[in-house]
C-alpha cells in the first residue's frame, strides 16, 4: 500500500491506474479504523480495481465545543489494518493540504435542509463542513465510487443529493453497520465511554428496535413511538437529542403510505454523542 500526502503525488498516482483501465474506488474516513471501516474497504474492493482511502480529521466539521483536538488519532495502527486490508493507496493530507491553511476562508458547499434538521440541528456547520471537504477530497480523487458508512445515514443522504445536484460523475454505496456483539455500532468515538457507559450503550440498539417492532405490529402514531422511545433512552441513563422516525430514501417525514422507514437516533452517554439507525419495512 502507498502513502501519499499531496494532491500533486496523488493525481499522478490515480491518473496511471485510470490510463490502466482500473475503477478507482475511495473510502474517506476520519482515521482510528475499526471494523466498520474495513468493511467500507472489502465493500469498495468488490466495487472496483483500486482503492484509495482517505484518513483527515476534518476541522471544519466539528464545532467548537467538540472533539477535535481530542479526536482519536491512530496512524500507525490504522496503516497497518489498511495495508492488511490491502487497501491500495492511503492519502493522509494535513489542514494546509487541504485548506491551505485558512479552512474558515475557503469557498463552503451547503446542501440544503440538512443543517437544520436532525444531527444538524444539535451540530451547527456540521454538514457543510462534511460536504465541503468530501467535495475536495472527491476533486482530489476523482472516484468512480465512493463508499460511506450506514450509520452517519444522514450523512450519506446529503452526499447522495450533493452528488446528484453537482452532477458528480460518482457512484455512491452505503455500506452496512458493522455492530459489537451486543449491538452497540462500532464507532470511533465508543472508545471515549467508560465501562459503566459502555455497558449501558448497547440500550440504543435495543431502544431503536423496540420501535421497529411497534411498527411492524401495525403502530402509526409516530410521535408517540418516538416520544416513547426518549423516555426509554433517559431512563437508561442517556441524554436524547432525537428519535426520529423518516422515509428512508429523503430522510422527509413519512408520507401515510410510505413503507420503506428508518428510525435514527442521536443521544449523548457521559461525554459521548453516540449516533444510531434501523431501517424497517412496513407493509
Ligand atoms: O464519516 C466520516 O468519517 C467523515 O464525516 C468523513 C466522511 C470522512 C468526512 O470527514
Amino acid at each position: 500500500m502507498e502513502i501519499l500526502t499531496t494532491t500533486t503525488a496523488l493525481r499522478e498516482r490515480i491518473r496511471a491506474q485510470r490510463a490502466q483501465g482500473k475503477r478507482i474506488a475511495f473510502v474517506p474516513t476520519m482515521g482510528n479504523l475499526h471494523a466498520g471501516h474495513l468493511q467500507l474497504v472489502r465493500q469498495a474492493q468488490a466495487l472496483a480495481d483500486y482503492v484509495v482511502v482517505s484518513i483527515f480529521v476534518n476541522p471544519m466539521q466539528f464545532g467548537p465545543n467538540e472533539d477535535y483536538a481530542s479526536y482519536p488519532r491512530t496512524l500507525d495502527p490504522d496503516k497497518a489494518a489498511l495495508q492488511d486490508a490491502a487497501a491500495d493507496l492511503l492519502f493522509v493530507p494535513d489542514v494546509q493540504e487541504i485548506y491551505g491553511g485558512s479552512p474558515g476562508q475557503v469557498t463552503r458547499v451547503e446542501v440544503p435542509g440538512f443543517e437544520g434538521d436532525l444531527c444538524g440541528r444539535s451540530r451547527p456547520g456540521f454538514f457543510t463542513g462534511i460536504a465541503t471537504v468530501v467535495t475536495g477530497l472527491f476533486n482530489r480523487v476523482q472516484p468512480d465510487i465512493a463508499v460511506f458508512g450506514e450509520k452517519d445515514y444522514q450523512q450519506l443522504v446529503m452526499i447522495r443529493r450533493m452528488v446528484r445536484d453537482l452532477c458528480m460523475p460518482i457512484e455512491v454505496h452505503g455500506a452496512e453497520i458493522v455492530r459489537e456483539v451486543d449491538g452497540l455500532a462500532m464507532s470511533s468515538r465508543n472508545g471515549y465511554l467508560t465501562p459503566a457507559e459502555r455497558a449501558t450503550a448497547s440500550r440504543l440498539y435495543q431502544v431503536l428496535n423496540e420501535v421497529k417492532t411497534a411498527l411492524e405490529r401495525g403502530a402509526s402514531d409516530l410521535a408517540a413511538l418516538e416520544q416513547t422511545a426518549l423516555d426509554s433512552l433517559s431512563v437508561a441513563g442517556f441524554n436524547p437529542d432525537y428519535v426520529s422516525i423518516r422515509q428512508r430514501g429523503d430522510l422527509r417525514v413519512p408520507a401515510p403510505d410510505a413503507t420503506e422507514l428508518i428510525v435514527l437516533a442521536a443521544a449523548t452517554l457521559g461525554t459521548t454523542r453516540l449516533i444510531d439507525n434501523i431501517v424497517i419495512s412496513v407493509t
